[in-house]
């Protein structure tokens, strides 16, 4: 985490993800954070966090298995993506 960076979390609604943006967030230095899951707006915890950090945190919504998550990545200017999901299959 450095100065004035700014980062991309994807999964940022809850669990891993919502607890990486507090971290980012609680680092006066780094400058923004876009915080991205698919329903981000069902998160009340990451509304709350939004509306306390106006300057520095902005929610995305969009689904990294879609191409919209290539293009925002192009869009904004990052330093850090940090993709936090994953996909567990469960055979035989
Ligand atoms: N929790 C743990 O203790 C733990 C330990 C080891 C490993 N992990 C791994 O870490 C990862 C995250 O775990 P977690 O417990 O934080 O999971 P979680 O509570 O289910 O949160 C997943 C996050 O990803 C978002 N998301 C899911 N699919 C998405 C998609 N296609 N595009 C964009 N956002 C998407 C969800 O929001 P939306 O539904 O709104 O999109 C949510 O914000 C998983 O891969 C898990 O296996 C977790």
């Amino acid at each position: 985490m450095g100065k004035g960076k700014t980062y991309l979390v994807s999964g940022s609604s809850r669990g891993v993800g919502l607890a990486l943006v507090k971290e980012l967030l609680s680092k006066p230095d780094n400058r923004t954070v876009f915080a991205a899951a698919r329903s981000p707006q069902k998160s009340e915890e990451l509304q709350k966090l939004a509306e306390k950090h106006k300057d520095r945190l902005h929610i995305v919504t969009f689904d990294v298995t879609s191409g919209d998550s290539a293009k925002v990545r192009k869009l904004l200017c990052l330093d850090l993506t940090i993709q936090i999901l994953g996909q567990h299959n469960v055979t035989g």
